[in-house]
């Protein structure tokens, strides 16, 4: 009973219907204790490296234990995180490496199309193979943990500044891509982290210092993202199930706060929802800095803190390390939580067969020989950099087709495109030409002089050979005789641009627009971008080209939604082609498809309004009390669910995207995967009883020193006590634990829950839809369909968007060919989050089937009734 009645104050401080009581989601309910893992069933391989790891842990000591929590500060090993090591039983240094389009501050690598850009194939196979090349390539450089795939920021935000890392801020492509990377990155032994949780959507006020020094001097706390809890399942937690059900072994906390607890140690989501209903058996990180308390980050779930330094970048002073070591010592953290975090972090390396130790590049100078110890200017005089070339035929292949199929067809008339019969080009716009530093224009890629490779923050890289489209068109125009003039004048004077337009045969204005991590500032904007407005006067120069070319041919690229409404009708403007930010390989993909010898596939993976108010608005205002509160209000309607169920009509579509071929798609039919598609989930296994090797060490105070071999680094974090005499001495205070705390391991498993991924159900097949579809030329091309589903609106409480995209595929066609499509839908496609529940629910009712070239162009529908 009494539990019965502690839940129910739960539930009602959870459950009020999204936003009645704003209050309520300044709130985010406990879950303690942290899962231990393996209590979830699991296959053989979890279970078998689950065991090695426990062999391992039960054989160390709490000294030992701590060094694999905690990284050994900033700059202090080559990678941007390094974790200490345990000597004795030879487990060396974990390599943590940004990021999600390749490996930062390294050379010789290549810069892969951003996530963003890759969503736009639709592809899973292609995410799957940037995924494996990235791999390969973090492999050879040494790196054991990739910082990638990212589907948080899920892309709420048009402007946020980071959604061009992410996939699409609609769930379902987001989650069926992340899995395709995680798959893709850790067939190559390198583990992937699958970032960050949750709710990071926008880069105003994510931390307090960092915005503090940008002047906002009355901010008391980051922003808080407060999500109901219906969207935070339906939406923004969403692909982080998918990553977990694709066996990622980590994933990143965020900095921000939800629902008024920060991200990092957000017990609800870090112990209730990831690991008890996802069954997630791998270890949370926090993002650089984002740990912001020790002992309660620990319980609420957190396994390892990164860099290393706690509160202060580079200081050398941690919030675990020696504080762990301590806490479990003055016995505020029990040493089994300790030993679970542990295990979390061996598993996944066993569990994938990494081999720790061996980066051969440093994060912190090009130099062949520098410090070991960088951040300490110690250990000097090494070899650090080797140089070592880790592209190779694989990977240039996976990155190439990543950027030609990226390329999303918005509008081709008088066929415009591909270009015949041409005798003179003009290439115009900032976009077309490699800036004037060079490729590598400014430390993580802050600046935005010339073509945009990528956006900037810690999740760009140093692009190793990067060609400008101006020099791809011109090596692909001089195959056919093709004159190349042009000038990439933007501002001001347009003189030029008026004169040479009027010449060619056709002119290609390149356009763009840019943002990054608040870490960098560009232009004024402070990672998220100020307007939806193209760079660079990019509107003007489109249409100084345009008044004096009948055919002018846009090529723009941009981190995110872009507003094209000053010239998109214009009839002089013949052909639009979009991309995100396409690394290495974005102008000869560009140049591929404006000569036609690879045809557009790509499709939008966000809508483009034609007026900017259409999209859900930043916080960027410090309220009186210096706490922003950030209410996720449109909840579940994000991206073309939004603008559907608000009936404005977009510019262009999520999902949109021309083809040079005629595409058609006939035949639909759907049917079940089984006779009765239940409405609730079936009850999940009980947890597993987890196999407790005995500690073969007792922490003893007295063990905690530092050893005599070892002379301490300036800020270097380690494990180890200076002082053991203030241990014993809290002046009698108990340690606040959080309310419902317990240290009780629970004996049932949670509905949602019960396997990796979550209760097994959720995965099953519901429905199988088929159509065919028909190229009827005149190119090969790729061909990208998609399925949407309408559910049942009956129930008022859990209404949802008038379509939801639950199946896409991309196919290659040569010209006349014809392919059956198969679309698997899931249980879980077909469910909502039933808040009363706390669980899945497929409604009974009417269920439309919808499917087409976009989120609004369908061509075959049928519809079915679950009883
Ligand atoms: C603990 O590690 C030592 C090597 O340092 C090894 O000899 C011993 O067998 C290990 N014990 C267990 C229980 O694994
Ligand atoms: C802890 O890690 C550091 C490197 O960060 C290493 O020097 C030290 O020996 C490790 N301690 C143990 C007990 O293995
Ligand atoms: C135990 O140590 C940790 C880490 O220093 C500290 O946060 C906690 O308050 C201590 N507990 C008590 C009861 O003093
Ligand atoms: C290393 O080289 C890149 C250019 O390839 C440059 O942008 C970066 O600043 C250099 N790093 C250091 C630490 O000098
Ligand atoms: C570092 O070592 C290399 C050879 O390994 C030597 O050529 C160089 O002079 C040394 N540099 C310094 C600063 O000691
Ligand atoms: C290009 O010009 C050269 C020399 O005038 C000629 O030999 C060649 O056939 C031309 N190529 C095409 C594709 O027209
Ligand atoms: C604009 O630039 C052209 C040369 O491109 C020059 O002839 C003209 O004087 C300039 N106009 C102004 C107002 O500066
Ligand atoms: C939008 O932002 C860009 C980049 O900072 C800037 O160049 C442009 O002038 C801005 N446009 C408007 C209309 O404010
Ligand atoms: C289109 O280009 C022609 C020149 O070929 C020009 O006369 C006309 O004004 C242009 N139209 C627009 C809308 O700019
Ligand atoms: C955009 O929408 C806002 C608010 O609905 C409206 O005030 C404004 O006039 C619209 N702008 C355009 C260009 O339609
Ligand atoms: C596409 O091809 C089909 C089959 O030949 C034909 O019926 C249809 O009219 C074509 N559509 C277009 C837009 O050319």
């Amino acid at each position: 009973m009494l539990n019965l009645i502690f839940l129910l104050t739960l539930l009602t401080a959870v459950l009020a219907g999204p936003f009645d009581d704003k209050d309520a989601y300044k709130v985010s309910p406990p879950y303690y204790p942290a899962p231990e893992i393996g209590r979830v069933p699991t296959d053989l391989r979890w279970r078998a490296a689950l065991k090695v790891a426990q062999d391992l842990v039960a054989n160390m000591t709490l000294i030992e234990k701590v060094n694999m929590t905690t990284g050994t500060g900033w700059e202090m090993g080559a990678c941007v995180g390094n974790t200490g090591t345990v000597e004795r039983l030879g487990i060396k240094s974990l390599c943590l490496q940004d990021g999600p389009l390749g490996i930062r501050f390294a050379d010789l690598i290549t810069t892969f199309p951003a996530g963003i850009t890759i969503a736009s194939t639709f592809s899973r196979q292609l995410v799957n193979e940037r995924g494996a090349a990235m791999g390969r390539e973090n492999r050879r450089k040494g790196v054991d943990i990739t910082l990638s795939p990212v589907v948080g920021p899920l892309g709420r935000h048009a402007n946020g500044g980071r959604i061009w890392e992410g996939f699409s801020a609609d769930p379902y492509l987001a989650g069926k891509l992340a899995a395709e990377a995680v798959t893709g990155i850790q067939g190559q032994n390198v583990m992937a982290v699958v970032k960050h949780i949750v709710g990071n959507e926008q880069e105003h006020f994510r931390q307090l210092g960092e915005w503090q020094g940008f002047g906002f001097k009355d901010l008391k706390q980051p922003l808080s993202s407060n999500i109901d809890d219906r969207t935070l399942n339906e939406a923004y937690l969403w692909p982080f199930a998918d990553a977990v059900r694709a066996n990622v072994g980590s994933v990143m906390c965020s900095y921000q706060q939800i629902n008024g607890s920060q991200g990092c140690q957000n017990a609800h989501i870090l112990n209730g929802k990831l690991k008890e209903e996802m069954g997630f058996q791998g270890f949370v990180m926090s993002d650089w800095l984002a740990q912001r308390s020790g002992v309660a980050s620990t319980l609420a779930g957190l396994d390892m803190s990164m860099p290393g330094d706690g509160l202060v970048w580079a200081d050398g002073v941690p919030l675990m390390g020696y504080e762990l070591t301590k806490s479990v010592l003055n016995g505020t953290v029990q040493e089994k939580r300790v030993d679970d975090m542990v295990t979390r972090i061996l598993t996944p390396i066993i569990y994938l067969s990494i081999t720790p130790g061996n980066p051969n590049f440093s994060s912190w100078t090009n130099d062949t020989t520098s410090w070991k110890y960088y951040g300490a200017k110690a250990g000097g005089n090494v070899t650090v950099n080797r140089h070592i070339d880790v592209r190779d035929e694989y990977t240039t292949k996976a990155a190439l087709d990543g950027a030609n199929a990226a390329l999303v067809l918005l509008k081709n008339v008088k066929s415009a495109l591909p270009l015949k019969n041409i005798g003179k080009v003009n290439i115009f716009g900032i976009g077309s030409a490699t800036g004037p530093l060079g490729a590598v224009c400014g430390e993580n890629m802050q600046c935005s002089d010339g073509a945009l490779i990528e956006g900037w923050g810690s999740g760009s890289v140093y692009p190793t050979d990067y060609q400008s489209p101006f020099a791809a068109i011109k090596e692909r125009a001089e195959q056919d005789n093709i004159t190349v003039g042009g000038t990439t004048e933007s501002w001001g004077n347009l003189t030029k641009v008026h004169q040479l337009s009027s010449e060619g045969d056709a002119s290609i204005v390149f356009v763009l627009s840019d943002s990054g991590e608040s870490t960098g500032i560009v232009d004024g904007n402070i990672g998220d971008r100020n307007n939806l407005t193209l760079w660079h006067n990019g509107d003007n120069v489109v249409k100084a080209v345009a008044e004096h070319n009948p055919n002018t041919i846009v090529v723009v690229t941009t981190v995110g939604p872009v507003n094209l409404e000053k010239w998109i009708n214009n009839p002089n403007v013949t052909a639009v082609l979009l991309t995100g930010p396409a690394g290495d390989f974005g102008g000869r993909a560009a140049a591929n498809i404006l000569f036609g010898d690879i045809a557009p596939s790509g499709k939008l993976p966000f809508t483009i309004a034609k007026n900017d108010t259409d999209y859900i608005p930043l916080t960027t205002e410090v309220p009186k009390d210096g706490l922003p509160q950030d209410y996720f209000t449109e909840g579940t309607l994000l991206d073309y669910k939004r603008f559907d169920a608000n009936k404005v009509t977009p510019r262009f579509e999520f999902g949109y995207g021309l083809s040079y071929s005629n595409i058609t798609l006939d035949n639909l039919e759907a049917r079940y995967a089984f006779p009765n598609i239940p409405e609730f989930l079936p009850p999940p296994l009980p947890p597993v009883n987890p196999r407790k090797p005995r500690n073969n060490f007792v922490p003893r105070a007295n063990e905690t020193g530092f050893p005599d071999d070892i002379h301490p680094l300036h800020k270097y974090v380690y494990p180890y006590l200076n002082d053991t005499s203030d241990i014993f001495n809290s002046n009698g205070t108990q340690y606040p634990y959080p309310d419902g705390f317990s240290t009780t391991q629970k004996n049932d498993t949670n509905v949602n829950g019960g396997a990796v991924g979550g209760n097994p159900a959720l995965w099953l097949s519901a429905l199988y839809v088929v159509h065919s579809v028909s190229n009827y030329g005149p190119y090969d091309t790729g061909v990208v369909t998609q399925l949407y589903i309408a559910f049942p609106q009956d129930n008022d409480g859990l209404k949802t968007a008038p379509r939801q995209l639950r199946g896409f595929e991309r196919s290659e066609l040569k010209v006349g060919e014809q392919k059956g499509i198969l679309y698997n839908v899931q249980w879980r496609d077909l469910a909502v989050w039933d808040v009363e529940l706390q669980s899945w629910r497929v409604q009974r009712g009417e269920y439309h089937v919808y499917v087409g070239h976009s989120s609004r162009d369908f061509v075959l529908t049928t519809s079915f009734t679950l009883t």
